[in-house]
């Protein structure tokens, strides 16, 4: 067994962890980032020539440096899972630099933020000590190794250790020295570690040395005393910390001429009779994100502006918890949360994922009674503990950390228990996370009862069992992978009904793709991967480089604490937040018929959290409309700004307009029927029965035949559709990508023409027959009604329509429905009713791996800007640029070929999207499931091209 084998020998000379602060006053602190010098190999036991050494950035992930490769594996380990052991071909990075020290008198320190997988120093030649634990942070005491003046600096980073079965997270595996490196200085006699719990206005301060405590509130000292170890301080008119009022205070402990400058909150939580979460007494909804370091340049690297940019982000997103996935962050997230206000869920650094998948033709299973799981290990017991320890310490004067987790899918084992108790005991002042406990089906030591991704039966079922005794929280659920997620909405109408759901957390924030030789990658792309998860990295609800799709959108629109309905004839609003009164906003009130404002006014209203009220305003509305009318209702903060937008309708009666259509006669020419007047014409093939050509002045508009399609690019949520080896698949039943219209009888009935026949996928028996009727007008109009019956023992299809290709690349249009980014039945909340204007390019979403986009519903008319004009009662559409085929093989979405056309699809209905790439499967009430379908909508030749 080689030295970083061994799971009880993780650490050599590491300093016992304490809180995190970075001294002030005489100390020093001198960061260690920059360019290290640095020899690579692939067989860590080899050392390169001195001559040879490269030169690296530090913090980086070696992978993205130009060294090995890296490797996106999801449960699987990377490498075989033979416990304690690991490759003996293990690659090593040997860092050196100097630093000086300019303090002899002093006390040194290196600290080490993050290293992957663990650590060797060196100062001087002389050895330091040893450390594991990636994501936790390591502190070496230098003093006895150094001297006045230049020193030198060695650290030898392993790919893998012991450590790295504990590390098992579905995530890029990067090593490295990845998070910031620096030198404290301090006066002999410094304070190591302090701590401050505080129960209501009280605030409790212990320190391991005596030191001047002084208390700030806003650069005011309300408290001060020379000399102390203890302080135990009332707060006069406290004033509290929640997330959406972080109220702070300021410590400052002054010793040996060092000052430690710490803010704290006042910050009580508890469980209520009710199972619900009380912050400072008050009930509390947890609107939550996962997040994982990661950036597309760096990996796992962060600088403290990105990491701020995250949190900005999420603010403006209505987000107001996070849960540390699947270790702990860098200790500027929790400065952050702090001042920014979020709820944390601070979980440790460990996940042994991949020991369900050790045994081949074994199903999935956490076989925890087998010896080889860490969890179930002696062997592994302080290792756990150890983990468990370094998170509560470093982080355990933070307002913003409400629970402790104990890690994410480790199974549930003795070591787990042991983690559990030393929570209890050593911090009673939190909650205690374990889904790994949850699900083994105890609620022993945990305090809350955690589920991930259960549908939203699953969960009110959970909510409404009497066994259940703690809290329930969604420690992952809404799995927002590509075009999506589509349920967040419904989730959190069950949640705010039930005392005992807190809330919960999506997965995740942010797609982990990297940019890899110029490109943006996921895994398969890499080099040296021996296993590999593909693109199920790219799951954040915003992009790699945190730009916003219309899933982000969407989790906003859910989690905005304000809803509005209407009621007796006026606006009333909803006040979900759990400590702000409505009486903070002011809300901008249009009232809009047809797409055209008719009255508006900024108005404000008080509601304390958990009420409602009725707006203010009273508009006159319309006798009646012609598509439809709204009341919009914009919520700004007092500094003016916005904080989300709700649409609402109004019963107003909507009487369509009339539009002529005098029916005319279709001409028989060779091979074809026509309807034909002075400057139109419609070519409906006599043998495919199919609309084949649209002339409009003499230009021909289309580039190929109008085609009934069940078929839209596969999304992530239904990637079984593109594993076609498979069995297990939804629409690879019906083989409806590679569909044929069948058209088996054209026929003349009257004036209009009738096409019967089937929709079949290759292969497959009839997934549908149908019979569409066309019927041409003088004014150049062409009705389309679609009969169709769906098989009996048909899968549910993912949308139902019309297919239309138009010869000029990214046409313009406009559209009265719903925008203005694309939404689906279930993912629209984000949306609005009214008058929009786009182009095919425009609509784009780029989606790490091509998938189906620019979905619009509640539409009632589209105008190209070639003329043509679609309408209907109510209908779904989209304008692309790219078929349904091009994204379905495209991989990436640089590989899409260039536009040559404008796809249009007119739809009778798109299934929903929900999250079913790791989530439940689609609601049924979001499936496109009905057997009898009627569909009819109308095209018509604009006279004069549209702007
Ligand atoms: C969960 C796991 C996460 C992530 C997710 C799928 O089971 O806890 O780490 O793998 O599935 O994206
Ligand atoms: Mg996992």
């Amino acid at each position: 067994m080689r030295f970083y084998e061994d799971p009880e020998q993780t650490s050599l000379h590491r300093e016992p962890p304490r809180a995190y602060y970075l001294p002030e006053g005489l100390s020093r602190v001198t960061s260690l980032n920059g360019v290290w010098r640095f020899s690579y190999s692939e067989n860590g036991d080899e050392e390169r020539e001195p001559e040879v050494w490269d030169q690296i950035p530090v913090p980086s992930c070696w992978q993205m440096q130009g060294y090995g490769s890296p490797n996106y594996t999801n449960v699987n380990f990377p490498f075989p899972v033979d416990p304690p052991y690991v490759p003996n071909l293990n690659p090593a990075g040997i860092y050196e630099r100097s630093f000086t020290v300019t303090e002899p008198e002093f006390q040194s320190y290196l600290v080490l933020e993050g290293v992957s997988s663990c650590a060797e120093v060196w100062v001087n030649g002389l050895e330091v000590g040893f450390t594991e634990g990636s994501h936790l942070q390591s502190e070496f005491e230098l003093t006895p190794y150094v001297h006045p003046g230049e020193n030198l600096l060695r650290i030898k980073v392993w790919q893998w250790c012991a450590g790295s079965y504990l590390e098992d997270q579905d995530f890029l595996r990067f090593s490295g020295l990845f998070r910031d490196v620096y030198l404290l200085e301090r006066p002999k006699g410094h304070i190591r570690d302090f701590e401050i719990r505080t129960e209501k206005n009280r605030v409790r301060i212990t320190a391991d040395r005596p030191s001047t405590v002084r208390i700030l509130d806003r650069e005011k000292v309300i408290y001060e005393a020379p000399g102390v170890s203890e302080a135990d301080v009332s707060i006069a008119e406290p004033r509290y910390w929640n997330a959406e009022t972080p109220n702070l205070y300021e410590l400052e402990l002054s010793a040996e001429g060092e000052v430690i400058r710490e803010r704290f909150g006042l910050r009580d939580i508890a469980v209520s009779s009710d199972r619900e979460l009380l912050i400072n007494g008050v009930p509390v909804k947890l609107r939550g994100v996962n997040h994982h370091d990661t950036t597309p340049d760096k990996g796992w690297t962060m600088t403290g502006e990105e990491v701020q940019r995250d949190l900005q982000l999420m603010k403006s997103l209505n987000i107001n918890a996070i849960r540390t996935s699947h270790y702990p962050p860098m200790p500027v997230l929790l400065r952050l949360a702090d001042e920014l206000g979020f709820y944390v869920v601070l979980e440790t650094d460990l996940e042994s994922h991949g020991f369900t998948r050790r045994n081949p033709n074994v199903p999935y299973r956490y076989d925890v009674e087998a010896p080889e799981w860490p969890v179930n290990g002696p062997q592994w017991k302080k290792e756990h503990l150890s983990r468990m320890e370094r998170a509560l310490e470093r982080d355990k004067n933070h307002p913003s950390v409400i629970m402790w987790s104990t890690g994410n899918e480790s199974g549930h084992g003795p070591n787990h228990e042991a983690m559990l108790d030393y929570l209890h005991r050593r911090d009673p002042s939190r909650l205690t996370h374990a889904e790994d406990e949850s699900r083994a089906g105890f609620q022993d030591r945990t305090d809350v009862f955690s589920m991930m991704y259960p549908a939203l039966s699953r969960l009110k079922e959970t909510a409404e069992n009497p066994e259940i005794t703690q809290p329930v929280f969604l420690c992952e659920y809404a799995h927002a992978m590509g075009n999506g997620p589509g349920d967040v909405w419904d989730y959190w109408e069950l949640i705010e009904s039930k005392k005992n759901l807190i809330g919960g957390c999506v997965w995740e924030w942010c797609d982990h793709a990297v940019l890899y030789q110029g490109k943006l990658c996921y895994g398969g792309d890499f080099p040296m991967e021996r296993t590999n998860d593909g693109n199920f990295c790219c799951d954040g609800m915003v992009f790699a480089d945190r730009s916003l799709k219309p899933g982000s959108l969407e989790v906003a629109a859910a989690y905005l604490p304000l809803r509005a309905e209407w009621k007796d004839g006026r606006v009333c609003v909803r006040n979900r937040f759990d400590f702000t009164d409505l009486s903070e906003f002011t809300f901008r009130v249009r009232l809009v018929a047809d797409g055209k404002v008719l009255e508006e006014a900024e108005t404000a209203v008080s509601a304390p959290p958990k009420t409602e009220a009725v707006l203010p305003v009273e508009f006159r509305l319309p006798e009646s409309c012609r598509l439809g009318t709204f009341m919009e209702l914009d919520a700004l903060r007092a500094d003016g700004t916005f904080l989300g937008s709700l649409q609402i309708g109004v019963p107003v009666p909507v009487i369509p307009a009339e539009e002529a259509f005098t029916p005319i006669e279709p001409e028989e020419v060779q091979g074809a029927y026509l309807f034909r007047g002075e400057d139109f014409e419609y070519r409906i093939s006599k043998y495919t029965g199919k609309l084949e050509q649209i002339t409009l002045r003499g230009e021909q508009l289309l580039s190929s035949p109008m085609t009934l399609s069940a078929f839209r690019a596969p999304i992530d949520n239904e990637r079984k559709v593109k594993m076609l080896w498979q069995n297990l698949t939804i629409w690879q039943g019906e083989n409806l990508d590679e569909a044929f219209e069948n058209v088996r009888e054209v026929k003349k009935e009257d004036r209009d023409l009738v096409l019967s026949g089937v929709l079949a996928g290759v292969s497959r028996r009839p997934a549908l027959r149908f019979t569409i009727r066309l019927r041409g007008s003088a004014e150049g109009a062409l009705r389309v009604l679609l009969e169709a019956s769906v098989a009996e023992n048909a899968v549910w299809l993912q949308r139902l329509g019309f297919d239309f290709t138009f010869e000029h690349k990214n046409l313009p249009f406009s559209y009265y429905g719903m925008g203005p980014e694309d939404c689906y039945q279930d993912e629209c909340h984000h949306g609005k009713i009214g008058y929009f204007q786009s182009t095919a390019a425009q609509e784009f979403v780029p989606y790490v791996v091509p998938q189906d986009y620019g979905n619009h519903i509640d539409a009632k008319e589209l105008i190209l800007s070639n003329g043509v004009r679609f309408s209907a009662e109510s209908f779904e559409f989209a304008v692309t640029e790219h078929s349904a085929a091009e994204l379905t093989k495209a991989a990436h979405a640089g590989e899409l070929p260039e536009a040559e056309h404008t796809f249009v699809r007119i739809d009778y209905k798109d299934s929903g999207v929900g999250s079913a790439s790791c989530g439940p499967e689609l609601e049924e009430r979001y499936r496109l499931n009905e057997k009898e379908i009627r569909f009819t909508f109308r095209i018509d030749l604009l006279k004069k091209s549209p702007k």
